[in-house]
């Protein structure tokens, strides 16, 4: 087969990220991240789009020269189309828009929340890719979402959050406690050193796949009001546990729900929060114990990353080529009612 180069650009929030793939093999994946968000405790969207101006000159040319190749030798670029943030949406996307008019390729757009899940089919000798029917978990600080993966391009949102992003959970929960942003790791880190069952916070009620974070916020900022500074202090890592506890408890409800409503017992995480040691165990408990069949990206995959935009662009150039396909019924898989977003091909 004939050598192809595609160049893809994510920068819906705060990473400016290039990669360059061959095929869906990944020959690099450079990324800036923004440290001038820490000290306000969270995105600030026109900081962010301003930090992306500066980076993606940057960017792009590591990932060229990791890849060592010129820009001629591209076939074609891939961009994040949405969602994200506005501002910082369109710094990739001009860049993208002028590159590929410039080199006279084609240009495609990918939907961020579709790559993190299309992530799972880089090419990667370590990691066995899903088969499809599988169910998607999609953690990070901008998305929560429990999605029926049918094929590459055939996916149903069951449920997403209805208020906060599980990430977002983390690092408000975080802050509370006087960490730095963003505390979603720190939590993770403390909590290795605590009781779970210390301090039991409520778990919202939420019909069927949905998820809701902001009650429990809510529930920490009480409890933490009614303690002394002396008494958090000491009692740092049993909160930061049972925090986690609570938080990883809601996402398994969730995915033990879906994986019941729908049939289909393969599993596949991914964003930041897929980091996170609670829900990795919990995940190795649910193979052993119901047999499930779990997909844990590399880390470098799982948060905000060119890579993953770089390979929905390879399988949509595939698609684009390839004869129709008269479709197959699908055994084995129960209906559910999606919920209204359908994610865009
Ligand atoms: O995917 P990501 O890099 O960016 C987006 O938000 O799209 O995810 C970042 C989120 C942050 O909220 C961060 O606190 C959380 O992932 N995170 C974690 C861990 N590592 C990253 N949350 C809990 N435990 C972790 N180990
Ligand atoms: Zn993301």
């Amino acid at each position: 087969m004939e050598k192809s180069y595609l160049l893809a650009i994510e920068s819906s929030c705060d990473d400016t990220s290039a990669a360059v793939l061959m095929h869906d093999r990944v020959r690099s994946n450079v990324t800036a991240s923004q440290k001038i968000h820490q000290q306000y405790g969270g995105v600030v969207p026109e900081l962010a789009s301003r930090a992306h101006q500066q980076n993606i000159v940057p960017v792009v040319h590591q990932a060229l020269a990791q890849a060592n190749i010129d820009k001629k030798q591209l076939s074609a670029i891939a961009f994040t189309r949405g969602p994200g943030l506005l501002g910082s949406l369109l710094v990739g996307t001009s860049f993208a828009k002028s590159l590929a008019l410039g080199l006279d390729i084609p240009l495609i757009e990918v939907n961020h929340m579709q790559a993190h899940i299309l992530a799972h089919f880089i090419e990667d000798q370590k990691q066995e890719k899903p088969n499809f029917p599988f169910l998607a978990l999609t953690i990070s600080g901008g998305h929560t979402q429990i999605v029926l993966v049918k094929d590459y391009f055939e996916m149903e949102v069951l449920g997403e959050t209805l208020d906060d992003a599980v990430g977002e959970a983390f690092d408000k929960s975080a802050k509370l406690l006087g960490l730095p942003y963003p505390g979603g790791p720190l939590i993770d880190q403390l909590a290795q050193q605590g009781n779970p069952d210390a301090f039991p916070f409520p778990k919202p009620k939420v019909e069927g796949l949905n998820f809701s974070f902001s009650g429990l916020k809510t529930s920490i900022l009480y409890f933490l009001q009614k303690q002394s500074d002396a008494f958090v202090e000491e009692h740092k890592a049993d909160i930061c546990a049972s925090i986690q506890k609570t938080i990883i408890g809601i996402l398994m409800d969730k995915l033990h729900l879906a994986v019941k409503k729908t049939g289909v017992k393969e599993v596949a995480i991914g964003g930041g929060v897929a980091a996170n040691s609670g829900i990795r165990s919990a995940l190795e408990l649910a193979k052993q114990k119901h047999h499930w069949k779990v997909h844990i990206p590399p880390f470098s995959y799982c948060t905000d990353n060119a890579a993953m935009i770089g390979i929905v662009g390879y399988l949509k150039q595939k698609k684009a080529f390839s004869p129709p396909q008269i479709p197959k019924p699908k055994p084995g898989i129960k209906s559910v009612k999606p919920n209204a977003t359908l994610l865009q091909a």
